[in-house]
């Protein structure tokens, strides 16, 4: 199995994925959060810096672009090239109510002919392998098979599907139907994605897909930072490590130079999903919510793992901001 860490805008900064790879190897690919270039093809120098290869060091990594402009596209994977990427991976799945109105990330589906002439352009000059991350369409799975007829013209080097249409955002059930369309009919490569949160939900899906060899996670490996591991048979995550993990995660935060206000911020965000495996520990967590320094969250985080509270095998419920 192929097992790539999902690309997560706010939380898998380069630092994430190298503490990360660090303290739980075994991730086949990290896939960064969106580039989102201008129509020049250019971002913002940090964007740009995330991807540096030097932070990246030892990760195998697929940067990945939001946006409906071929030229732009085109531009900006001449710069990755540059850098030394050989992959880049296309956004067709954000769901967010400021990027698809623009028929940019799941937009694209909306329109399949435009998808058709923006992925014509991209072919007959990217220098890069070109891979997609995709939704099922935007209203409903049943958009698929003539999504997929589109993706079938052009030589993807990987078809990612998030298993739900753009109107399912994070919340509706996947659909095995139309990703069983995906594994049988796409000429690249099919990778599954959506709502392995835990080593049930990833059972059930090899039950159903016995052939699948390529598997992206998202918000269940930030809540447990040790799925991967766990899905392969290994050891449940303890308490030490992700204590570890997050105080070594604080300090490279701090050496990168970012903000006590930033890291404070950076570091809530994941304990959104961290949390469920704290149950009971409600007074404690609320704590850490309310912590406004880093030696307020320091403190509210060993109180946290001296609670006794830690349960490494709590369900995480998957409920998201959106
Ligand atoms: C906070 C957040 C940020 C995300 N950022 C990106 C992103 O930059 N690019 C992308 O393709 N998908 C992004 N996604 C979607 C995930 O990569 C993934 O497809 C989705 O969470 C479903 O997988 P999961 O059920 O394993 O979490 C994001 C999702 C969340 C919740």
């Amino acid at each position: 199995m192929i097992a790539s860490f999902a690309p997560m805008e706010g939380l898998t900064s380069h630092i994430y994925r190298r503490t990360h790879a660090r303290f739980f190897p075994g991730v086949d690919r990290y896939y960064a959060p969106f580039l989102a270039p201008d129509g020049q093809g250019k971002v913002k120098a940090s964007a740009l810096r995330d991807l540096d290869p030097e932070l990246n060091r030892d990760l195998s990594l697929v940067p990945q672009i939001l946006c409906n402009r071929p030229e732009a596209f085109l531009a900006l994977s001449r710069e990755l090239e540059a850098m030394g990427y050989e992959e880049v991976n296309l956004n067709a799945g954000c769901p967010s109510g400021t990027v698809v109105p623009k028929h940019k990330g799941a937009g694209m589906l909306a329109d399949l002919d435009s998808l058709d002439r923006f992925l014509a352009e991209v072919f007959s000059a990217c220098p890069l392998r070109v891979s997609v991350k995709t939704r099922l369409g935007m209203e409903s799975g049943a958009e698929f098979p003539r999504i997929l007829e589109v993706y079938n013209r052009y030589p993807l080097s990987e078809l990612i599907v998030h298993a739900r249409p753009r109107d399912g955002m994070y919340r509706s059930t996947p659909e095995l139907g139309p990703f069983a369309l995906a594994l049988a009919k796409s000429r690249a490569p099919v990778c599954y994605n959506g709502n392995v949160l835990d080593r049930k939900a990833y059972e059930k899906v090899l039950l159903n897909f016995p052939g699948l060899d390529r598997l992206m996670l998202g918000r269940g490996a930030i809540a447990n930072p040790a799925l991967f591991r766990v899905l392969r048979g290994g050891t449940a995550l303890e308490a030490q490590e992700l204590r570890a993990f997050l105080d070594a995660l604080c300090a490279a935060f701090r050496e990168d130079g970012l903000q006590e206000r930033l890291i404070l911020g950076r570091l809530k965000e994941l304990w959104y999903y961290v949390n469920h495996m704290f149950p009971g520990a409600e007074r404690e967590l609320k704590q850490l919510n309310k912590a406004r320094c880093l030696s307020d969250y320091e403190s509210a985080v060993g109180l946290l793992f001296a609670s006794g509270r830690f349960d490494p095998d709590a369900a995480f419920p998957g409920a998201l901001p959106e």
